[in-house]
């Protein structure tokens, strides 16, 4: 595949983000959604930033490679994968050190109890941390969230900036519920 120019990778990454907005707009609105602002996930990074970067590698990705996928889903298993609602790194009695073996199914229940999902998206948010936890990503949209989960991880671990889908994701990053946020980026 020939390299993309700048302006097509920009493109990809607007429409990105609209479609994040389009299928996730009702998740991202929600108090507990927003709560994720205060949990912390790697580095100065916190669950909800975290959240929308791994929804929006795996929707580049598939939009990239024109993957024909459920996009629906794909984006709300990204958006909820990491939805367990604590901090852990605070958690007092050592159980923190589970979390990388337990959260994936403390996050499934969680947005089970919030938000109606279906198979696909269920299989995403358990199986994501695949292969630490042993369960098989049943699904393409499973492989390209676990994926675009472990790039976001190293990224933010190291620090490394994503000058584009900071751009980009601006007005979802610093979305605080309510009305849409003004300043959508508009793919042509
Ligand atoms: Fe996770
Ligand atoms: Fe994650």
């Amino acid at each position: 595949m020939s390299r993309l120019r700048e302006e097509e990778k920009d493109e990809i990454a607007k429409r990105a983000v609209e479609l994040i907005w389009k299928y996730g707009s009702d998740i991202l609105k929600t108090d507990t959604m927003q709560s994720e602002r205060s949990f912390m996930q790697h580095g100065k990074v916190s669950v909800y930033e975290h959240s929308l970067f791994v929804a929006y590698h795996a929707v580049y990705k598939a939009l990239k490679k024109r993957l024909a996928i459920d996009y629906r889903s794909l984006i709300r298993g990204a958006l909820l994968h990491d939805y367990f609602l604590y901090d852990w790194h605070k958690v007092g009695d050592g159980s923190h050190r589970l979390h990388g073996f337990r959260h994936a199914r403390r996050a499934k229940l969680t947005a089970m109890r919030d938000f109606d999902l279906n198979d696909k998206e269920m299989n995403i948010i358990d199986t994501h941390m695949w292969p630490l936890n042993m369960r098989w990503p049943k699904y393409r949209e499973s492989f390209l969230v676990t994926l675009a989960d472990k790039k976001t991880a190293w990224r933010e671990t190291f620090h490394k900036r994503d000058m584009r889908m900071e751009r980009a994701l601006r007005p979802l990053l610093e979305y605080r519920g309510g009305e849409a946020p003004p300043e959508m980026p508009k793919a042509k």
